[in-house]
């Protein structure tokens, strides 16, 4: 296909979790090909990876910086024109900082960086270049969040007085969990993981989640964090109370202790008139309470016309023909593609502001936990303009 935008993958080895995922995800639409590599730190791994991938071989690197050197020295048109990071997060910021500084693009998974700090300086790089920086923030990229977001703008549910968000997991449940698996030895791990383990790792996305949703931004927050599996170094569970602008509340819990659970994200938004709820589990599903009527599901699918037209550009298939996780991630990747090709404008709460204020949401509720949940107000994290 023509005019494919060129990726590079830093991470995403045989054996890793969501690189597989990005890979799908941005094969679908056709919009995006992958043209080179540093899957693994371990060359002869991305080597035979690059191989089962098609790669040529001249295009698999060593490392992330031989990769940027060397596509910075192909012709324009053949050289990667972004790199997506799908690394352990402590080597977020140094590979977004160098892709930036080569003249690449940036979509990175979350959480943006391994520090609040490096997160800040990510944004003034950013403020200094023409470049795109994009986040995946993987659940708000399901039809019906979007559709419920829509929703919410338009006032059906009235002013928002409360949110309820949990993502409770299972699979740290136990201490032999802690070094199972590569996935959990790095998130236990603070020098790979940072300053928090749950709250990092899955509390973001609970937090942009919300902000996404309901459009408001939480102001501060008190949090109890606590590591229930004996001898881990960070958090593996949490709770914590949310204020947000126009004085909303909300109740956040982010777990993976909790045994038997796979990854069971909801979240439910109460306002004066009516509530929205939707689970990540049951993605087609977002059920709408109105005050004094029989609550309504609505489901996503082309053909669900009663959806948002942006919603319905969203879905792949009709209704009843589910779609998930990896159709989530391509709109991620699709929109991307479409930024880069100027096709459509950045969603600012998919880009750097939007790994910002998670980022800052991981410091708050980790400086609260510390001070016995005192509350910590998110403006007193953030330099002015931030
Ligand atoms: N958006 C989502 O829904 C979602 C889901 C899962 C994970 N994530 C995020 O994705 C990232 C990766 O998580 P994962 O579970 O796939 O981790 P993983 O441990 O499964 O994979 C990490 C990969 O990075 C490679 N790697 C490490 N150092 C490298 C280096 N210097 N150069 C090249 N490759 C290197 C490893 O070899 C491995 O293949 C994390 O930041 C995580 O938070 C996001």
């Amino acid at each position: 296909m023509k005019n494919q935008v060129r990726m590079g993958m830093v991470g995403g080895g045989a054996g890793s979790f969501i690189a597989d995922i990005h890979r799908m995800a941005a094969r679908l639409d056709k919009r995006i090909k992958l043209v080179a590599g540093c899957f693994s730190r371990d060359h002869q791994k991305t080597l035979q990876l690059g191989q089962e991938l098609g790669l040529a071989k001249k295009r698999c690197y060593a490392t992330y910086q031989e990769m940027l050197a060397a596509e910075l020295a192909l012709p324009a048109e053949e050289r990667i024109e972004f790199v997506s990071i799908v690394t352990p997060n402590h080597l977020h910021f140094p590979i977004a900082k160098a892709a930036l500084a080569a003249g690449f693009h940036v979509l990175s998974d979350k959480p943006a960086t391994h520090s609040l700090e490096q997160a800040l300086e990510l944004q003034l790089l950013l403020r200094q270049s023409r470049l795109h920086y994009g986040l995946t923030h993987t659940y708000a990229a399901y039809p019906l969040v979007r559709q419920a977001r829509f929703m919410i703008a338009q006032g059906e549910l009235g002013a928002i007085r409360r949110i309820s968000v949990s993502y409770p997991q299972g699979w740290l449940a136990s201490s032999e969990d802690s070094s199972a698996s590569n996935q959990a030895l790095w998130r236990t791990d603070p020098a790979q993981a940072g300053e928090s383990g749950c709250f990092a790792d899955i509390g973001t996305h609970a937090f942009h989640l919300l902000e996404y949703m309901t459009g408001l931004q939480v102001e501060s927050i008190a949090a109890d964090l606590c590591a229930q599996v004996a001898g881990r170094a960070l958090d593996d569970d949490g709770a914590a109370l949310l204020r947000l602008q126009g004085g909303a509340k909300a109740t956040l819990t982010a777990s993976q202790t909790c045994a038997g659970l796979g990854n069971n994200l909801q979240i439910s938004i109460y306002g004066a008139h009516a509530s929205l709820s939707w689970q990540q589990e049951q993605p087609n599903e977002l059920w709408l309470r109105r005050r004094g009527q029989p609550k309504q599901l609505y489901t996503a699918g082309v053909d669900c016309r009663y959806l948002a037209p942006e919603v319905l550009a969203m879905c792949r298939t009709p209704a009843g023909h589910p779609e998930g996780y990896i159709e989530a991630f391509a709109n991620l990747y699709r929109d991307f593609a479409a930024v880069l090709r100027a096709e459509k404008s950045a969603d600012p709460l998919f880009g750097i502001e939007a790994a910002v204020r998670g980022m800052a949401f991981i410091r708050a509720a980790v400086l609260s936990s510390q001070q016995n949940a005192n509350w910590v107000p998110i403006s007193s994290l953030l330099p002015a303009g931030a």
